[in-house]
């Protein structure tokens, strides 16, 4: 199929970055857009997914390999096919899954879906509450935090895409809700709109004390997102048989040095604990079970979502920082390309 040579803007991670100097290590640039192969699908890009793991991706090998360098960073996309030779996938479906920051790229439709029509809602909800974000909150709360109703949740990082979703869900599941997170507007986003029973501004003096006032019956479930004193704070308050689902460590992922290990680990052990990491990537064959479930619950309000939209592709780089200075409430992503019409 002949191409129409359409341009392509793509972030090419030239260096390893340290201290999170993303601007010097990412350089847009501009090429042909590249045709799909044999077996192949073009995937034109709406939404690129910004996510605290992306910074991890750039750095080392992990759960994935790093990124290679000289070519374009990797990133979790929502987007549309635009050109098919696979038998799996025809023009014009909407799909997900580990794309590029640019504008297009090929793949060969591993690991990629096409999403679920559900009724009523903006694509921008598979960027959120339905899409990795609400898989994350779902599986990691329910199948590895197993919180029973009347227990305490306490959720960190509470105001950003995976943490506003765990708590809601808690909430439904009859839990005691607290999230911590940055800020006096924030905390009054977790318990104003979204139901949390307190919040708890990390950044404000004394807020140990004000954890602690908020947890009157310890905590059961502490959805970890953070780390670090944050960490500490919430194995301090741990009950026997408490379970933390280890989720994420966004306070380390920029580090130069080794970060220090929690000081009360062995809280675990006086406390008979579970602290468990997960990854979302492992719940892929399970996906139609967050639909079921979830799909109600935001179809009829009970879970609150935001994606925070930043627009245009030579500013993802300014929307990425937010990840790590807070500047980001909800879900970010952006807006690379437009929603096809009537979509
Ligand atoms: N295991 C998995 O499969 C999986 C999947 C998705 C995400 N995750 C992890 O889940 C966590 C949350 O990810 P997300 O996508 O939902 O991001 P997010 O919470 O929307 O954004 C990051 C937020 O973290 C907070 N933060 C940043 N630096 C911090 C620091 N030094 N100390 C305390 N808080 C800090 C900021 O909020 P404040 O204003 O409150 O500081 C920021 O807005 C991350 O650790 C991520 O790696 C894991």
């Amino acid at each position: 199929m002949p191409s129409e040579a359409a341009v392509n803007r793509q972030w090419i991670l030239k260096d390893r970055p340290k201290g999170g100097n993303f601007e010097e290590v990412l350089e847009l640039r501009e090429s042909a857009a590249p045709d799909a192969g044999e077996g192949q699908i073009r995937v034109r890009t709406i939404y690129l997914s910004l996510d605290p793991t992306n910074a991890v991706w750039m750095q080392y090998d992990s759960y994935l390999p790093a990124v290679p360098l000289d070519g374009p960073m990797h990133g979790l996309v929502l987007g549309v096919v635009d050109q098919s030779n696979s038998p799996k996938f025809q023009a014009g479906d909407l799909v997900s899954g580990l794309g590029r920051w640019a504008d297009y790229f090929v793949t060969d439709g591993q690991g990629w879906a096409k999403l679920p029509d559900i009724p009523g809602l903006p694509l921008t909800a598979y960027m959120g509450p339905l899409g990795m974000t609400g898989a994350t909150a779902y599986f990691g709360l329910l199948d590895v935090g197993r919180p029973k109703e009347g227990e305490t949740v306490l959720v960190s990082a509470a105001a950003g895409a995976v943490g506003s979703i765990v708590g809601q869900i808690a909430k439904i599941k009859g839990c005691h809700v607290v999230g911590i997170a940055g800020g006096a507007e924030k905390c009054g986003w977790l318990t104003g709109e979204l139901g949390f029973d307190a919040a708890v501004d990390y950044k404000a003096s004394g807020w140990r004390k004000a954890l602690r006032a908020a947890c009157p019956k310890g905590v059961d479930v502490y959805f970890e997102n953070v780390g670090g004193e944050i960490t500490e704070a919430a194995l301090d308050l741990l009950n026997i048989r408490g379970r933390i689902p280890f989720c994420g460590a966004i306070s380390q992922y920029n580090a130069t040095e080794p970060p220090p290990g929690p000081k009360n680990l062995s809280v675990l052990v006086a406390k008979r604990a579970r602290m468990e990491g997960f990854l979302v990537l492992d719940y892929g064959p399970r996906m139609g079970e967050m639909y079921r479930e979830m799909g109600p619950w935001i179809a009829e309000g009970k879970i609150k979502w935001k994606v925070d939209l930043d627009q245009g592709m030579e500013n993802v780089l300014t929307s990425f920082r937010k990840l790590f200075t807070g500047g980001n409430t909800g879900k970010l992503a952006v807006r690379i390309g437009e929603e096809p019409a009537g979509g």
